[in-house]
């Protein structure tokens, strides 16, 4: 069965929600570790309740980035996933390390990459008056908040949403992609290939963008 390692550095909803699809059956893979760069991560709680093994990797105790970097894989390595998970993953990789987990390691982001890469998107999103916002789930790539798209889910922008209102609407279909980006690999379905996303079928293309039927889906 695949195994799988989250990496996260705070509330770990993504985490939880793939923690709960295994524990109901519905997600095929074993999650053999969660890991989080701050102690303090509430994740890392709600880890241990599901009987998963976490481990803190502070950040804050390595002068380099490297550094932080090697112990992270070095700490990844030892539980030998075959998929890492960022999931809400507050630190920036380095080149080598992107290098070390190429075409294994995803990544969940609250926009429709490659709009808003970086911080804050909902806001931005309201900001710029964009009606259609929504989450991406790609392969990591050296270059932040970039990499081939694996799923897409659009979620609309209502004309009373706030920045929570949005926030909460997007972060349901993070839910529901992550879960599905995660299901196509255990079942050997989801490549990348010559740096593109490859899906075998049955699924087809269109199936990798997700239009919630209802706007407040
Ligand atoms: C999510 O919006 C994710 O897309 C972003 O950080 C947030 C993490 O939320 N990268 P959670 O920790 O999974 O609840």
């Amino acid at each position: 069965m695949t195994s799988v390692v989250i990496l996260i550095s705070g509330r770990g909803s993504n985490m939880a929600s793939l923690l709960d699809a295994t524990a109901s059956g519905a997600l095929p893979v074993r999650i053999v570790g969660v890991l989080s760069n701050r102690p303090d991560a509430q994740g890392l709680q709600t880890a241990a309740a599901h009987g998963v093994l976490t481990e803190v990797v502070d950040h804050r105790l390595f002068a380099e980035r490297e550094a932080f970097d090697a112990a992270l894989a070095e700490t990844i390595d030892r539980l030998a996933p075959d998929l890492v998970v960022l999931a809400g993953f507050m630190r920036i990789l380095g080149d080598r390390f992107v290098r070390r987990y190429e075409g294994r390691l995803i990544n969940i982001h609250p926009s429709l990459l490659p709009a808003f890469p970086g911080l804050h998107t909902h806001r931005r999103a309201l900001a710029e008056g964009v009606r259609i916002h929504g989450c991406t789930v790609h392969f990591v790539t050296p270059d932040l908040d970039h990499g081939p798209v694996i799923v897409q889910a659009a979620v609309p922008v209502l004309d009373q949403d706030d920045e929570a209102s949005l926030a909460a609407r997007v972060l349901v279909q993070e839910h529901q992609i992550y879960l599905l980006a995660v299901r196509w690999f255990a079942e050997g379905r989801l490549r990348l290939r010559d740096g593109r996303v490859r899906l075998d079928a049955p699924q087809d293309d269109s199936g990798r963008l997700i239009v919630p039927q209802s706007p407040l889906g």
